[in-house]
């Protein structure tokens, strides 16, 4: 067969949209081409999510899909890859359609699979059968860490914007979540690594990086008599000719490093003013029985020494409702804690229980679906009203936003007859604006007027 076409399917979160455009580098380098059609694809990838139960049954109905396709292209391979494939392992061949299993730590080799699998028509099983028991992360990380050197600057998702990974994986067990399941130990990338992939995505025309990490406020590492962090990484990249702005998605609640990069924040003017530091929850009693190892108190505290050393941060966060054992009692805490932090957006979801967790073993999920529901709807009411505050104080303001492309919600009214199309970009603050504007805009950092608000866009004219 010559250069087989390969259609990408990705779920989740950044760290998986990440790995598959890493991938589609790999496979564009070994001769596969790359088609937007499923119906049309010789290869078909499904990039998996186990963060909860809903984002599993999604790819489960994708495999349905394409069990249904296989019959009429009996020669289509389908692989499953990332958390899910890692979570259920070889038990994914009990689907029809699966031909191909491979976990996280296993991508570098797809193009190799893939080529074998495709020749010799055979089932391919590869994941790491022990995740968590790797005596030198560093060494067994050295096929990631040449994987993600050699096809990190391609393949970006937007246009002037690329994330780059800083850590993999996670050591926090979380008592709700799987990530430290499927993505193994935590393990950092050297800073020379981190810094020469950003000096190389400054060279083809990257303004905005993001350093992703899982907790990625934690990032130590440790080369001869110098320990780096987050600042340090942050202060080295600020340097970097081209590099605009830097931002650094997710922090964990806790002190360790966390002086360091607000300043880092305040001494650089390329380091965004936006921090992502989910809460989780508002209840003590809860917040301990997720084993995340803060107080409500103690995280509003991180909050105010935040916005003692950058005024105008923006602050996002995350909550989980119904975790076993929440009670009204409990939940009212979370409002309250979402009252005093003031964010500027929250993600909130309702708690699932995943298989092998602790709070999954030990704690019985005892919310019922309706009452979930409730708080969920509840709490997105009670931030919508802090969002649409916060956005009010934007009316009349110019802000500088760096442009995504054409706004997929038709919100503003438009001359039909110009050559102005509707964009979206993001603040530094991480604001979305919508505003009309050339589309050669895009990838480029543009002044907008304010106009109007909403609790979750802003919206503008090109100054
Ligand atoms: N159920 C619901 N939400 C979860 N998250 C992680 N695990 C679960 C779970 N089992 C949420 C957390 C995390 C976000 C990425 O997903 O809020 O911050
Ligand atoms: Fe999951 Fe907790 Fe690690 Fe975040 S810090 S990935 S919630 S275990």
């Amino acid at each position: 067969m010559s250069s087989p076409s390969v259609y990408i399917k990705t779920y989740g979160c950044q760290m998986n949209k990440l790995d598959s455009a890493l991938v589609t580098s790999a496979l564009r380098a070994a001769g596969f081409s790359f088609t937007d059609n499923a119906n049309e694809a010789d290869v078909v990838l499904i990039n998996t999510c186990s963060v909860r139960d809903h984002a599993e049954q999604r790819v489960l109905s994708h495999l349905g899909h394409l069990k249904h396709l296989k019959k009429t292209r009996p020669g289509l391979m389908v692989g499953v890859i990332g958390c899910m494939a890692q979570r259920l392992g070889e038990k994914l061949f009990q689907h029809e359609a699966v031909d191909l299993v491979c976990g996280p730590a296993q991508i570098p080799q797809i193009p190799q699979l893939l080529a074998d699998a495709l020749q010799e028509k055979k089932k391919t099983l590869a994941i790491k059968q022990k995740i968590r028991q790797t005596k030198k992360p560093e060494d067994q990380n050295l096929a990631l860490e040449q994987f993600e050197s050699a096809y990190g600057i391609e393949d970006r998702q937007l246009p002037g914007q690329a994330y780059v990974r800083v850590m993999h994986g996670c050591n926090r067990f979380c008592s709700y979540c799987v990530v430290p399941y499927v993505r193994g130990p935590e393990v950092c990338r050297p800073p020379t690594a981190i810094i020469e992939q950003i000096r190389k995505l400054a060279d083809a025309g990257v303004k905005q990086v993001t350093l992703l990490g899982q907790t990625v406020n934690s990032y130590k590492y440790t080369a001869g008599e110098k320990t780096y962090c987050l600042a340090d990484l942050l202060a080295t990249a600020s340097n970097i000719a081209g590099i605009e702005w830097l931002k650094f998605v997710t922090s964990y609640p806790a002190e360790e490093f966390l002086d360091e990069i607000l300043q880092a924040m305040a001494d650089s003017p390329k380091v965004c003013h936006y921090l992502h530091m989910p809460a989780q929850s508002g209840s003590d009693k809860i917040l301990r029985a997720m084993s995340r190892h803060y107080t409500a108190a103690q995280y509003l505290e991180l909050l105010d020494k935040a916005r003692a050393i950058v005024p105008d941060i923006a602050v996002a966060g995350d909550f989980i409702v119904g975790f076993p054992g929440e009670t009204e009692e409990d939940f009212q805490a979370t409002i309250d804690l979402t009252r005093k932090a003031k964010y500027k957006n929250c993600f909130i979801f309702k708690y699932s229980p995943r298989p092998g967790t602790r709070a999954d073993e030990k704690l019985q999920d005892n919310t019922s679906a309706e009452v979930k529901k409730r708080r969920n709807i509840e709490l997105l009411a009670v931030q919508e009203r802090i969002s649409d505050e916060l956005s009010r104080d934007f009316l009349g303001r110019q802000v500088k936003v760096l442009v995504e492309g054409l706004s997929k919600k038709a919100h503003l009214n438009l001359d039909q007859s110009s050559s102005e199309r509707q964009l979206v970009g993001r603040t530094a603050e991480d604001w979305i604006v919508v505003f009309n504007g050339p589309i050669s805009l895009a990838g480029q950092l543009a002044k907008v007027k304010i106009t109007k608000t909403s609790p979750l866009t802003l919206f503008g004219q090109l100054c």
